[in-house]
C-alpha cells in the first residue's frame, strides 16, 4: 500500500486505448468504499468515454478559461497544446450531494462532514485503486470552469440536487519514466507529544 501511494502520480499523457470493464469497475468500487461522514456516500459519478464530449468539455473550459481573472488559468487557456483532461480516453465526473455541514459553526462549511471531504476521499480511492492495477489517473480541478456553465453542466446529466467538483482522468500511461518528482514539503508536521 504505502509503494503505491508513493508511486501515485498525476498522469498527463494517456495512451488513447480505453481501460478494461473490469478495471472500470475495480476503480468505482475502490470509491464507493470510502469513507464518509456519517456514512452519507453523497457522491455520484458519471463515467465518460466518448472522445468527443470529452474533448468538447475541454475546449469549452479552456474557452472561459481564457477570460479568467487568474494568471494560470489564462496561461492554460489559451495554450495550443493544452488538454484540461488530458485526453484520457475515461474521464470520471465526481459529483457531491449539495447538503451543508452538519456542523453548524461559521467556516465549518467544507468541515469533515462535508460532500468535497467525502468525494475528495472517493477520489483518492479511485487514484490509489488505478495505481494498484497499472493505470494512470489524474485530478482535475479547471474542469470546474465548465461546471460553472449551467447549460454545459446540464449535459453531465448529474441528479438533482447535486453539483460537480471535480473530474478523474484514467487510462493507460504512455510515459511511464518522464514524469519529474514534485516536490514535497518536510516542513508540515508538529508534534505534540
Ligand atoms: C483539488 C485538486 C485539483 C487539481 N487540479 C488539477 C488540474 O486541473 N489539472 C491537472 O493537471 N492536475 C490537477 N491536480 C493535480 C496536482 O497538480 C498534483 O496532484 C500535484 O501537482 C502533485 O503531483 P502528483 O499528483 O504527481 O503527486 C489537482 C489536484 C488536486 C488535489
Amino acid at each position: 500500500m504505502l509503494n503505491i501511494i508513493k508511486n501515485r502520480r498525476s498522469v498527463r499523457s494517456f495512451k488513447a486505448e480505453q481501460i478494461t470493464d473490469g478495471e472500470l469497475d475495480c476503480i468505482l468500487e475502490a470509491a464507493c468504499c470510502s469513507p464518509s461522514g456519517h456514512n452519507a456516500q453523497p457522491w455520484f459519478f458519471t463515467v465518460i468515454q466518448n472522445k468527443e464530449f470529452i474533448d468538447y468539455i475541454s475546449l469549452k473550459t479552456k474557452l472561459v478559461m481564457t477570460g479568467s481573472g487568474n494568471e494560470k488559468a489564462r496561461r492554460l487557456g489559451t495554450s495550443e497544446n493544452y488538454h484540461v483532461l488530458h485526453a484520457a480516453p475515461t474521464v470520471i465526473i465526481v459529483s457531491g450531494k449539495t447538503e451543508k455541514s452538519v456542523i453548524d459553526l461559521p467556516g465549518y462549511e467544507f468541515s469533515s462532514y462535508s460532500p468535497l471531504a467525502d468525494c475528495s476521499a472517493a477520489i483518492q480511492n479511485m487514484l490509489l485503486a488505478a495505481e494498484s492495477i497499472g493505470i494512470g489517473s489524474c485530478w482535475v480541478g479547471f474542469v470546474n470552469y465548465f461546471f460553472a456553465l449551467p447549460e454545459e453542466a446540464a449535459k453531465l446529466k448529474v441528479p438533482d440536487n447535486y453539483r460537480p467538483l471535480f473530474a478523474v482522468c484514467l487510462g493507460y500511461k504512455r510515459n511511464e519514466t518522464a514524469m519529474p518528482l514534485p516536490v514535497r514539503k518536510t516542513d508540515c508536521v508538529k508534534y505534540i507529544r
